[in-house]
């Protein structure tokens, strides 16, 4: 594909973002901030037999940050926690498809940061709760 259409899609998915809103109750919830302009990303998850059920995004932030959320929920709803775990920045930044400076990096990387810590932290309380 070539860059115009990558654009569009960042566009598309910033415009009419998939899975934008919050689920109430949620199996976990993390939130986040881009150090470098403050802006927040929230990411709700509902797990189901270890595989994400549903998820969500909310929070502000520029085009990329809001597509790259829009693309990554898509990207993991249906795949287990393990599959989750396993997913790379290369992976996310390929549907993404542009070059992007080394801000726009943060901007596009700030959902998968904030997914990656919410499913650890599911792990560790799992673990906690295998101890009691
Ligand atoms: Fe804040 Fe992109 S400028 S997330």
């Amino acid at each position: 594909m070539t860059d115009s259409i990558y654009r569009e899609i960042i566009l598309e998915h910033s415009k009419n973002p998939s899975n934008r809103g919050t689920l109430d109750p949620a199996d976990f919830t993390y939130e986040d901030t881009n150090p470098l302009c403050g802006d927040e990303i929230r990411i709700d998850v509902r797990v189901r037999d270890d595989h994400v059920s549903e998820i969500a995004f909310s929070g502000q932030g520029c085009a990329i940050s809001q597509a790259s959320a829009s693309i990554l929920t898509e990207l993991v709803e249906g795949k287990s926690l393990d599959e989750v775990r396993g997913i790379g920045k290369e992976e996310l930044l390929d549907e993404i498809g542009i070059p992007l400076s080394p801000a726009r990096l943060k901007c596009a990387l700030l959902s998968l940061k904030v997914l990656k810590a919410g499913v650890y932290g599911v792990e560790h309380a799992a673990e906690e709760l295998e101890d009691v």
